[in-house]
């Protein structure tokens, strides 16, 4: 599968393609940064409010006092906006950061509070170093305020994969990892959508009738759980799938799923649904709602196919994810679904086969998954393979 940015054909695979823990751990450490510039930027806001009145009132020492200390606090403003803008223009985490904390909203208030803010009651000297102290402030804050928008108004990061034996081309949305972990593409996503397509494939498993490797989406029901970006569902999509349903929680990665299900011309054939695991696991005691502007997933709808990449990560899941696919997997003999992702945790790998086989109408089976040079990780890759039992 070769892979190509919308405006750059020829560029191959290179570092940063895919999310990984990495990424993950880097918007967090960018949220908190940027939320603890921001949080300066609004205090020192507010405080200039508070000063203006207070600054009538006080004594000529006390007044001398309080700029000592407001010198410090004007450093610490604008080493905040200093800090927000160079990270802003140096790495787009810090912009999809500061997006979500609002920075726009934080700046353009600093700025109307600055270009308020000279004392007439000072003396001329003072008042001329106020001011050009104000305007070198406003010019910060105008800085700061360029990078964002020019964060902003970068193109979508529209990518689209084509599988190695040309049938189908894919085009996802990728978003920020703070709209959720699935708002960029992950490996495992890549695995598995080969795996639908792969009519050479991998040879199948000796002990087994139809656990090989292949599976063939054509003409059936498809589910994708946790679906992030999409890239399998919409390759089932393309390769013939009768009706696919791209499923996820959080409503941002909708909103995306939505916009790419048009870039993909697949409106006939694709859903996005709102499907949050926890409400679906049957003794599920969390309640939690699908937002505005999405269906949630009908409740008695089953599929003949599901479909999940990397969506094993947090233990609970080992719990959920064997309740939601014994709800939602079709009762044919013929349904399948298939779970493939990077073994990042051993222990709840098992615990995910072993709750599986609670089930007493389902079989689950794991299988490693052949090593690639570019599509690889420490814990390898497996992919777990359940079907219904035939008694
Ligand atoms: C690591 S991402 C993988 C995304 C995509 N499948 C891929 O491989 O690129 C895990 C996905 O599972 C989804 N997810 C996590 N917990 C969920 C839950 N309780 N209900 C539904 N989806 C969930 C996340 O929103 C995210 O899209």
């Amino acid at each position: 599968m070769r892979s190509f940015d919308e405006d750059d054909e020829d560029s191959d695979d290179s570092e940063g393609e895919f999310a990984d823990e990495g990424d993950w751990y880097a918007s967090l450490i960018a949220g908190e940064r940027v939320g603890e510039w921001l949080d300066v930027i609004e205090e020192e806001t507010k405080q200039q409010r508070s000063n203006d009145d207070e600054e009538k009132e006080e004594e000529e020492e006390g007044r001398r006092n309080r700029r000592r200390t407001k010198n410090d606090d004007d450093k610490r403003f604008r080493s905040a906006i200093e800090q927000l803008t160079k990270h802003v223009e140096e790495d787009e985490v810090y912009g999809e950061e500061a997006e979500v904390a609002e920075a726009e909203r934080i700046l353009s208030e600093a700025l109307a509070k600055v270009s308020l803010t000279t004392n007439i009651d000072d003396d001329e000297e003072e008042i001329e170093k106020e001011t050009s102290n104000s305007s070198s402030v406003q010019k910060l804050l105008r800085q700061s305020l360029e990078a964002i928008e020019t964060h902003r108004k970068r193109k979508k990061n529209v990518k689209t994969y084509a599988m190695k034996n040309g049938r189908v081309e894919v085009s996802i949305l990728e978003t920020k990892l703070s709209n959720g972990v699935g708002g960029k593409l992950w490996k495992a996503a890549l695995l598995l959508a080969e795996q639908l397509d792969d009519k050479e494939g991998e040879p199948k498993d000796d002990d087994d009738d139809d656990d090989g490797v292949i599976i063939d989406v054509k003409d059936k029901t498809v589910l994708e759980l946790g679906a992030g970006v999409g890239l399998v569902g919409f390759a089932a999509a393309k390769l013939g799938a009768k009706e696919i349903v791209l499923s996820d929680f959080e409503a941002p990665l909708l909103e995306a799923l939505a916009e790419s299900v048009e870039r993909n011309g697949s409106e006939k054939t694709t859903k996005v649904r709102w499907l949050d695991w926890r409400a679906d696991g049957a003794s599920n005691t969390e309640k939690t709602e699908p937002p505005d502007a999405f269906l949630a997933l009908e409740k008695e709808d089953t599929y003949d196919i599901i479909l999940g990449s990397d969506c094993l990560y947090e233990s609970h899941h080992a719990t959920l994810l064997p309740k939601v696919i014994n709800k939602r997997l079709s009762s044919s003999p013929n349904a399948r679904c298939r779970l493939l992702g990077a073994v990042r945790n051993r222990e709840m790998l098992d615990q995910l086969i072993e709750n599986f086989r609670k089930f007493e109408n389902l079989r689950a089976t794991e299988t490693s998954v052949a090593k690639s040079e570019r599509l690889n990780y420490d814990g390898g890759y497996v992919r777990v393979d359940i079907k219904r039992k035939s008694f």
